[in-house]
């Protein structure tokens, strides 16, 4: 493994990155980051990274616009001063859910973000459980997508109620259910739904029985919680035993989330550290560090080893 390579933190996460640092034994890379009354950024890196393979730490979560500009500066100040290579270590993907055109007239801004990635410089991703797989498209640049099911699963192994099926929210979740509910040895339960409006779902179809059993919904991300909520109603009218959990890798938990999740009586919420979760430090809501798993893909890529298994 090459020992010449640095490690910045964003302002994003700098938990995190200060935890992969330390699952690498290196100390964080150091830099100055600041804020202009104007809303401008200045990045300047204060040690030099010529020829070193460079790895920026920002997950783009809120606020998404910000922390990616931050993430841009990052790279371009890198290249500018003759970087090797710039690994952009995104946790979380922010715009991974604008990934196509809904209606006329509209950007694919996922596109438009990975256009500016590597317009910047940046010249691999390493992301987490990213919301559409197919986003690697978007790039021209190795782009790894690692999982935190693993990470997640064991953390639930000992506290998943005796016969609990793990359920995905919608279609496009099955596989990761299904990913989970081998790792539990559990069965899998699929929630159809239907967009009602830019801001409303309804579950239509619960494809599987649930019938006195506890549930475990599984879904790459908790924003507003609406589609847990929504998912949660539509579990216990199929006769599902009340106190549902629930695993996320990205605990966005936007304002009033987490309240929202308790009144609708979810028992236990797990989501990992790849964003700052604000309801941090809150009862029933455990937060599972990703930092070893991102440390060891960064080890593999350092070294020229595969991902294959961490993704
Ligand atoms: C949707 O397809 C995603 O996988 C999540 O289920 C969704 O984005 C979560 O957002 P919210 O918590 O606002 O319902």
């Amino acid at each position: 493994m090459t020992e010449d390579f640095i490690i910045f933190a964003g302002t994003a996460n700098p938990e995190l990155a200060a935890g992969v640092a330390r699952e690498l034994g290196v100390p964080l890379g150091a830099c100055a980051i600041e804020r202009f009354p104007d809303g401008e950024l200045s990045v300047r890196l204060d040690e030099p990274v010529r020829g070193r393979e460079v790895f920026v730490v920002q997950p783009t979560g809120p606020p998404v616009n910000e922390n990616l500009v931050e993430l841009l500066a990052f790279a371009d100040a890198c290249r500018r001063a003759s970087s090797a290579r710039v690994t952009a270590v995104v946790p979380y993907f922010g715009y991974a859910r604008a990934d196509k055109r809904n209606g006329r007239r509209e950007p694919i801004t996922a596109s438009m973000v990975a256009d500016l990635m590597q317009a910047v410089g940046i010249t691999h991703v390493v992301t987490l459980d990213v919301h559409t797989p197919q986003l690697e498209g978007f790039f021209r640049i190795p782009f790894d997508s690692l999982s935190a099911v693993g990470v997640l699963a064991e953390a639930l192994r000992e506290k998943l109620p005796e016969g609990a099926a793990v359920v995905s929210p919608d279609a496009g979740r099955a596989r990761m259910a299904a990913e989970y509910a081998q790792r539990l040895g559990a069965p899998v339960v699929v929630l159809l739904k239907r967009r009602e409006s830019g801001t409303e779902t309804r579950v239509t179809h619960v494809v599987g029985d649930v019938r006195g059993r506890p549930c475990l919904i599984v879904d790459d991300m908790i924003s507003t919680g609406g589609t847990i909520v929504e998912s949660v109603k539509a579990l216990v009218a199929a006769g599902a035993r009340p106190g549902v959990s629930v695993a996320a890798t990205h605990g966005l938990l936007l304002d009033g989330a987490r309240d929202k999740l308790e009144r609708a009586g979810v028992r236990e919420v797990f989501v990992t550290d790849t964003v700052k979760t604000a309801a941090e430090g809150r009862a029933q809501l455990h937060v599972i560090s990703v930092a070893p798993l991102v440390a060891a893909a960064l080890r593999r890529l350092l070294s020229n080893e595969s991902l294959g298994d961490l993704c």
